[in-house]
């Protein structure tokens, strides 16, 4: 697991690599992204990958450990007081997956997401200082990853691509120390199964989420409708 494994790709399947998404990546991913019912490539996510910002502070990881994660965040947070999004587009991982002939096949986006921290924001008390306020914020920055999307081609599947992809999402994630990666996934036939397969609890549909372990605070983070969490935790490094 090293920053040049994520930039030029491991070769996990016959003929195909996964790696960091680079901009000339775009197009293709955002025909792809389509593939998972209701989601989009946000532009605010495109122009992080133009600008070579999207998983800055993983690569740090992949260098110098969770240590060197957790640093390039505070720096990227210091700069961005008042747009924390900024620093956690730092810890957004686009990953594609490119055939040596067919090119690229499928795609997997993952995040910290903001709003998760955002909510718990409601859990401080209302005369809490500036800095208990940065402390959910960055909390919800580096323990908490939502796999948004991943998508392979039609006529690519059921050859490992898609496990490949998260099998590599979660071990940069790990690398740099999150506890919790999770994600929503709609009713699809052979879903679950497939998630399972790759070690993810999948909860009932419809059932909440308790983002306890990353936040220190008991919490209810309801699916989207018809939808159900899948999400593997990790120990925390000692
Ligand atoms: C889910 C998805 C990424 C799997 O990619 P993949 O490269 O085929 O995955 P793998 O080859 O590693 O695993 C295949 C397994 O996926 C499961 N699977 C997932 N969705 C399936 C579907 N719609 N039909 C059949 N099997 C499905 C099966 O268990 C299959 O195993 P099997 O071949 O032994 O039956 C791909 O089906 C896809 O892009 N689906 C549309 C987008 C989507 O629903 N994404 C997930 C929600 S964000």
């Amino acid at each position: 697991m090293s920053e040049q494994n994520l930039i030029n790709g491991w070769s996990d399947t016959a003929g195909v690599r996964i790696r960091q998404a680079r901009a000339t990546d775009l197009p293709a991913i955002t025909e792809l992204v389509p593939l998972a019912a209701g989601v989009r490539l946000e532009d605010v996510l495109r122009d992080a990958v133009t600008a070579d910002i999207a998983g800055a502070a993983l690569r740090s990881g992949l260098r110098g450990g969770a240590g060197a994660f957790h640093r390039h965040l505070a720096e990227q947070f210091a700069r961005h007081l008042d747009d924390p999004l900024q620093a956690y587009l730092h810890a957004a991982l686009v990953l594609v997956a490119e055939h040596r002939d067919r090119g690229i096949v499928g795609t997997l986006i993952a995040y910290p997401p903001i709003n998760v921290a955002e909510d718990h924001l409601q859990l401080i008390p209302a005369h809490a200082d500036r800095r208990e306020v940065q402390k959910v914020v960055m909390l919800g920055a580096i323990g908490l990853a939502k796999i948004k999307a991943v998508a392979v081609a039609e006529t690519e599947r059921r050859r490992g691509i898609g496990a490949a992809l998260l099998k590599r999402c979660r071990q940069v994630y790990i690398h740099c120390g999150y506890l919790l990666l999770y994600g929503a996934m709609p009713p699809t036939p052979g879903l679950s199964a497939f998630y399972r397969r790759q070690g993810f609890d999948v909860m009932e549909a419809g059932a909440p989420m308790d983002m306890w372990m990353v936040f220190g605070v008991h919490s209810t983070f309801l699916p989207g409708a018809g939808e159900r969490f899948f999400f593997r935790r990790f120990q925390p490094s000692p």
